[in-house]
């Protein structure tokens, strides 16, 4: 019998916290001290993390970002904002449940969708059941008013999104947010898939916060270290192999390296 292959779904994991925090750490470390520097005048306090295509480490930044916020006494949650592949939940530990679906439709509360995590001063706003009109939760009045309760509430709201070039959703996200936190993945990303992803932004009139660089071995690109502000590691992985060096049709040089 031939099955259809399904794609591997994996997620990240939480690396600045627990008995063995690797070297690494000091990206989203890094990261979050940009973050903060960032927001010295308080108006850059829900940060949309985006890049151009999936797999991307995204989902890993926003809640590596949150939990490392969340060390330094800043109340952080996180917002389950990518409807078709919400993993943060995940990431944090946290069952995914009732959670924005529930809340818009009217069958669940804010104290049911609000979920503390294990980690000190973080909470998640999980996405709860799939929603197949997403724009149509993104325009709710609803919607809108929750975010900017959730803004008066917490230090940071980390808004864990759809990839740019594979849904409109980062439009709608963006009138909700102080600008993107733009990823591209080392080996993983193309150049022309960055400039049509930035593109998109700049037509749609998205302020970009900031830049970070994903998913390279700071062991094999020592260099890196200074042309970037940011990186981050995994230990358990020594460099992206497969799905994130391979991607079909595109040379490797296209590839940021
Ligand atoms: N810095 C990193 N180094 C190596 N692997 C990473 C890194 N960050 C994330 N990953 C791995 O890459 C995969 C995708 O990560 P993640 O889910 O965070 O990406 P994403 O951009 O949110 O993807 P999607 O667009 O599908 O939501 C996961 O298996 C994760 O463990
Ligand atoms: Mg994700």
């Amino acid at each position: 019998m031939l099955f259809k292959r399904k794609r591997k779904e994996s997620t990240g994991r939480i690396v600045v916290a627990g008995d063995n925090v690797p070297v690494g750490r000091c990206g989203y470390d890094r990261l979050r001290d940009n973050v903060l520097f960032m927001n010295a005048d308080g108006t850059t306090k829900a940060i949309q993390i985006e890049s151009a295509v999936s797999d991307e480490g995204k989902t890993t930044t926003a809640c590596n970002l949150a939990v490392s916020l969340g060390q330094s006494g800043k109340k952080t949650v996180v917002v389950e904002l990518d409807f078709h592949h919400p993993k943060a939940h995940r990431v944090l530990k946290v069952a995914g449940g009732t959670g924005i679906a529930e809340y818009i439709l009217g069958t669940a509360d804010k104290s049911d969708i609000i979920k503390h995590t294990e980690y000190p001063y973080v909470d998640i706003v999980t996405r709860g059941a799939a929603i197949d009109n997403p724009p149509l939760v993104y325009m709710s009045e609803k919607f809108k008013s929750f975010m900017t309760e959730l803004k008066d509430t917490y230090d940071y709201v980390i808004l864990d999104c759809a990839p740019i070039l594979q849904s409109s959703d980062y439009i709608h996200i963006s009138e909700v947010s102080d600008g993107v936190l733009f990823l591209a993945a080392h080996s993983r990303t193309t150049r022309s898939q960055v400039e049509d992803a930035v593109k998109e932004l700049g037509k749609n009139g998205i302020k970009i916060l900031g830049s970070v660089f994903t998913m390279y071995n700071p062991k094999k690109n020592p260099e890196y270290r200074s042309m970037y502000g940011y990186y981050d590691y995994q230990p358990e992985q020594e460099e992206p192999e497969d799905g994130l060096n391979n991607i079909k049709n595109e040379t490797s040089e296209d590839k940021l390296s």
